[in-house]
């Protein structure tokens, strides 16, 4: 028999070994506040701890959120949006910007800066080309300095900076575009010999819906469909060798192991014909499987560092790349879970956590009154509603989109009076609403009730974008 002591000494080792197991990469999740009425900061990072996430991306670095994340220990990737890139290539402004938004956040957990936010879009028309290098090293410049080395700058990128695989290609052909491949270049050598890692957004559905000959079943991990064979190795998602094809233009640029982060992964839950629910569920169980499991790529196997896109829908996206982007939470607006999810992605039975304490206005629908006069008034103010409102539930493939007519007009009307927290001037329409305190959700279709605004601004002060709703009607 062992004595004792040499007994206590393994069991101590398999209790390292078990925490360290357990401590491997969390999931993160992306905290977007470009909504009207945002939930309290307080209650979000509460749903944040509820739910054991403790990595959180954010996309500025406001205030009320930063506070309410101070003493929580939560990881913190805070974030300079495109529009201030052009400023940090003075360094003095670069200094400030970490002097307020870093140093003054002792007590918060920060780790990374994002610099910029997918600058490189090709939809910017290269808008951010020269701005976004000079940046990230001034920011870099300016943590050191200010004794914050740990704290690592990087610039998060979209996919659409490397050749895809849908471009008929393998992994092992990846390289960074062509138009921009010195630049990229030079950034991964920087961000590789400064410690910083390389951040990359993965969106198996936009490839999906970019291009309708895209193999389905590809987009997802439970296989059965496409699979690429790159040399002998054997691909059967494309997150996967999508992934891999950085890894690779990485290579080229004669880097090959630094750390790589996916800043943004997901899947949208309406507004378009395979955003929905059941695509959302096949996609996160199928991510959290994988995740759970640390098999990573082919060929970087392992813990990946993830975070989820989105963690709460912003209705106030822009909807110019489509009707979907006011629906990647995998919480509603007011934090209810849209479906059960289990992040550990073992099974374990336990699903997502959804939030407490929010208040609601009150009781109070605004619907269509088919018997008023006036009816020729209808197709310019459900524009005006759904200009001013958020009407993209209609336009995709949830039981709000299978409305009739009227029930399409009272939902449009209904949206744009919530979204004014229910004030009576936002549900005349010239005679054609009235206010009601029966339920008007129909067909399950959900007519929301707002919840009251935490942060008291304005929907005007986000400008929304004007799109000639006028399509919603037309779709009847
Ligand atoms: C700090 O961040 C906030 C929020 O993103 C921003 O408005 C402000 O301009 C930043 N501070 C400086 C000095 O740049
Ligand atoms: C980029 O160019 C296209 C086509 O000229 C234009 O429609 C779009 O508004 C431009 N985008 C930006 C961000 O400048
Ligand atoms: C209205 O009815 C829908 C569908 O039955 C329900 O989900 C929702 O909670 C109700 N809203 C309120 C405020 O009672």
């Amino acid at each position: 028999m062992e004595p004792p002591r040499r007994r206590t000494m393994i069991w101590v080792l398999c209790a390292a070994l078990v925490a360290s197991a357990a401590s491997t990469e969390a999931i993160g999740v992306n905290w977007g506040t470009q909504t009207s009425h945002p939930m309290p900061p307080k209650i979000v990072v509460q749903m944040l701890k509820d739910n054991g996430i403790q990595k959180v991306k954010l996309f500025d670095a406001e205030s009320s959120v930063m506070s309410a994340l101070a003493n929580t220990g939560i990881e913190v990737m805070v974030a300079i949006p495109n529009d201030q890139l052009e400023q940090m290539g003075t360094y003095s402004n670069a200094k400030a910007w970490v002097h307020e938004n870093v140093t003054g956040y002792r007590d918060v957990n920060i780790k990374y800066v994002a610099v910029g936010n997918e600058p490189f879009l090709k939809s910017y028309n290269g808008t951010f080309l020269k701005a976004t290098f000079p940046a990230l090293k001034n920011i870099q410049k300016a943590l050191d300095e200010m004794g914050s080395k740990q704290i690592k700058a990087t610039v998060p990128m979209n996919a659409d900076i490397y050749s895809s695989p849908e471009d008929n290609s393998v992994p092992s052909a990846g390289d960074f575009r062509s138009d921009i491949r010195d630049l990229m270049v030079e950034i991964a050598r920087f961000l590789s010999s400064n410690g910083s890692p390389f951040v990359i957004n993965i969106y198996p559905f936009l490839s999906l819906y970019e291009n309708p000959n895209f193999p389905a079943d590809f987009a997802f991990f439970d296989g059965g469909g496409r699979s690429i064979n790159d040399k002998g190795t054997k691909y059967t998602n494309v997150f996967d060798a999508n992934f891999d094809t950085l890894v690779w233009a990485l290579k080229k640029a004669g880097i090959s192991s630094m750390k790589i982060i996916v800043g943004e992964v997901g899947w949208p839950t309406d507004g378009s014909k395979n955003a929905d629910v059941a695509g959302a569920k096949r996609f996160y169980d199928g991510l959290m499987k994988k995740m759970a499991s640390n098999t990573g790529t082919p060929v970087r196997p392992g813990p990946m560092d993830v975070y989820l896109f989105a963690f709460i829908d912003e209705d106030m996206k822009s909807i110019q790349p489509g009707y979907f982007e006011r629906h990647w939470g995998i919480f509603t607006y007011d934090g209810k879970p849209k479906f059960p999810m289990d992040l550990s992605g073992k099974g374990n039975g336990k699903y997502l956590a959804g939030a407490s304490g929010v208040e609601y206005l009150s009781d109070e629908w605004c619907v269509y009154d088919p018997s008023a006069r006036n009816q020729e008034a209808v197709p310019r103010s459900m524009d005006f509603a759904c200009s001013n409102g958020d009407c993209t539930a209609l336009m995709g493939s949830s039981p709000c989109s299978k409305l009739d007519r009227s029930g399409r007009v009272s939902y449009a009307f209904n949206m744009y009076f919530q979204m004014k927290d229910q004030d009576v001037r936002a549900c005349d329409f010239q005679g054609l609403a009235k206010i009601t305190s029966r339920n008007a959700s129909r067909d399950g279709c959900l007519f929301p009730i707002q919840i009251v605004n935490a942060a008291g601004r304005s929907p005007a002060e986000l400008g929304l974008l004007m799109l000639p709703w006028i399509a919603v009607l037309l779709f009847l």
